[in-house]
């Protein structure tokens, strides 16, 4: 027996593995209308293991003080070795995390995979999206340039739109008045320690869920139109269904690379997408830039706030917004999982696209 076997066979006797491959793996079967948007969920977790992996490169020269920072990432860009393709992945990768996570979660909410009995799935999924949303106002702080230091002010600033307790939530989060190094100091804290350990666990239970359970049927396609009667709990299999592996696996792997050729594409001929000028000037409190405006996913609450006459009232509706959008699995009590047989689902979901996209261009200006 070759040294490989006899490992193998140690663990095979300990945890048997060939089981878990074949029921995991090889013998897995998922349904056969599965369409790539299916696919999104894993380009998630790809997209945020590579900035697991930079992240851990750029944290070994970064220094989180405000006399330091600035200089270590020009640091990172200048003098080490790769430095800057580590960091532009990091930085570009961030702004394609949103994207891809967004893309899933509209993917989710088109499909109605979040019915019953999938309804923890999208909850858990749900405070991922806010986690990684916070995980990006974190990481922004961090490079201490102008456009950071601004971008930061102004989105820590929107809770102050909420009476009495507005001020004190702005502080909190800045541990002082202004954005300072105390902010610098809890922002890394947060980027580095507490978001990862809590989305790692939260991905653990959302990957843990959708296998417990087994993945939806895409109610478009052969077969879409099958009702399941959920009245306790089984596993939803396709016997007849296709191979997890190596087919789905294939379509996976190529939205990966179509992943990685769009971050690779926007490195190489659009490097600076997502950092204007102010990204290159070290933060100046004293020194209010011309235009400052937050990361564009933060863009149409911003400009919301902006448009609504009353700070209160905007941010009320937000935070409705927020909340119904949240329990939205338990306040859709409707059969029909066909968006498309839906027209006043499917106007809403449209209309609230557009909303967005056309609050987030008008708040570029
Ligand atoms: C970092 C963020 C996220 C990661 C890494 C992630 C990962 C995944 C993966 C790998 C799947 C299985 C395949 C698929 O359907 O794509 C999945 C399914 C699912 N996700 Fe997420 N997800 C994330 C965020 C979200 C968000 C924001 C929501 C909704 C609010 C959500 C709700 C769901 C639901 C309901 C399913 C079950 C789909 C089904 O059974 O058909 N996820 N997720």
């Amino acid at each position: 027996m070759t040294m490989l076997k006899a490992i193998k066979n140690w663990i095979e006797v300990r945890i048997g593995l060939d089981e878990l491959v074949r029921d995991q793996l090889t013998e897995y079967r998922i349904p056969r209308n599965i369409n790539l948007f299916y696919s999104l969920g894993t380009v998630a977790i790809a997209a945020f293991s590579i900035q697991v992996l930079t992240g851990i490169v750029l944290l070994v020269y970064y220094v989180p003080h405000p006399d330091h920072a600035f200089k270590s990432v020009q640091g990172i860009m200048m003098d080490v070795p790769y430095g800057w393709l580590f960091r532009q992945v990091h930085a570009v990768g961030s702004n394609l995390l949103v994207i891809v996570v967004a893309l899933h979660m509209l993917s989710v909410f088109f499909m109605k995979s979040y019915a019953k009995p999938r309804e923890m799935t999208w909850l858990v999924g749900f405070a991922m999206l806010l986690l990684t949303l916070t995980f990006c106002l974190s990481g922004y702080l961090l490079p201490w340039s102008q456009l950071s230091y601004w971008a930061t002010t102004i989105v820590t600033n929107m809770p102050t739109a909420f009476p009495y307790i507005g001020d004190y939530l702005t502080e909190f989060q800045r541990g002082s008045s202004q954005v300072s190094g105390a902010t610098l100091g809890r922002f890394f804290a947060l980027h580095v320690m507490l978001l990862p350990a809590l989305l790692v666990m939260l991905l653990g239970i959302h990957l843990f869920l959708i296998r417990r359970i087994g993945i939806s049927r895409p109610p478009f396609g052969p077969g879409g139109q099958e009702r399941v009667e959920w009245t306790q709990f089984h596993h939803e299999s396709y016997p007849d269904g296709m191979p997890f592996y190596p087919h789905y696996i294939a379509k996976e792997v190529f939205m990966i690379m179509v992943y990685l050729s769009a971050m690779f594409f926007i490195i190489a001929f659009l490097p600076t997408l997502f950092s204007p000028a102010d990204a290159n000037i070290p933060a100046d409190p004293f020194k209010t830039p011309a235009h400052i405006k937050p990361e564009w996913y933060f863009l149409a609450p911003y400009q919301m706030l902006r448009v609504i006459p009353s700070k209160f009232l905007g941010i009320t509706l937000q935070m409705i917004a927020i909340t119904v959008l949240f329990f939205w699995p338990f306040l859709d009590r409707k059969e029909e999982r066909n968006i498309l047989k839906r027209p006043v689902l499917l106007g809403g979901f449209i209309g609230a696209l557009l909303v967005w996209i056309g609050l987030t261009i008008w708040g570029n200006f």
